[in-house]
């Protein structure tokens, strides 16, 4: 776990960015999120920097008691916030890790969620790797932010020595760092409503695959 990053983002825990209640405009994006990837009652989710769990609380009630979400960051100061609010639902597990050391089970999920944490990831090619193994066959891999890519670039440059390299990679990079494992990006959204990544495994890619080696 980066150590200098998890004291940062402790520091930011009681913040208005991080802590206070969406504002309605939030609560829309949020809303057509949901929508446009489709989660719903049933649906199994990894959501990594979960933060103080504000997206965590409207993901568990869209999910239900069927449903099961795996939310984790590597700030001891976010998880505690993100625990309380999210006091013994029993559909949600809560964990102080990094992407990089949590142990996913293969196939497992319908969704990942990264919400507001793709920049932060020190070796993205590893994180993007790591979670899409937990994603099932016709899983979907979200990036969303409120706010697009020049924005939130531009934030981290001026935010901390900590952040200034945590930049969301550009649409060409991103349709790389998917395409080495298989994927393509279905949706990339990156204008004043903010920045919205939809990425799933190809298709076309796996029987080229299974031609290759099956003849
Ligand atoms: C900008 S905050 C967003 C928090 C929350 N998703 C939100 O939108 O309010 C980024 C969060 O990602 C966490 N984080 C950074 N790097 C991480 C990593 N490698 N694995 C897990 N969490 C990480 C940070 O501790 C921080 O809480």
């Amino acid at each position: 776990m980066n150590k200098e990053k998890s004291a940062f983002f402790d520091c930011q825990a009681d913040e208005e960015w991080a802590d206070a209640a969406y504002t309605i405009e939030e609560i829309a994006k949020v809303n057509q999120l949901i929508q446009q990837t489709g989660i719903k009652h049933g649906s199994r989710i990894i959501e990594p920097g979960c933060g103080t769990g504000r997206l965590t609380e409207i993901l568990e009630k869209t999910i239900g008691d069927q449903g099961h979400l795996i939310a984790f960051d590597i700030s001891s100061k976010m998880i505690e916030k993100c625990s309380k609010r999210l006091y013994a639902r029993h559909n949600v597990s809560i964990h102080l890790t990094a992407v990089e050391d949590f142990v996913f089970e293969k196939q497992s999920v319908d969704y990942i969620v990264c919400h507001q944490v793709f920049p932060h990831f020190d070796d993205k090619k590893l994180a993007v790797r790591l979670l899409s193994k937990a994603l099932k066959p016709d899983g979907k891999f979200i990036v969303f932010h409120f706010k697009n890519s020049s924005w939130i670039n531009d934030i981290h440059r001026k935010a901390s020595a900590v952040v200034i390299h945590d930049m969301l990679p550009s649409d060409q990079e991103m349709s790389l760092l998917f395409k080495g494992l298989g994927m393509k990006i279905e949706t990339l959204r990156d204008d004043d409503q903010g920045y919205f990544l939809s990425a799933i495994f190809d298709k076309n890619e796996r029987n080229q695959f299974k031609n290759l080696c099956c003849g």
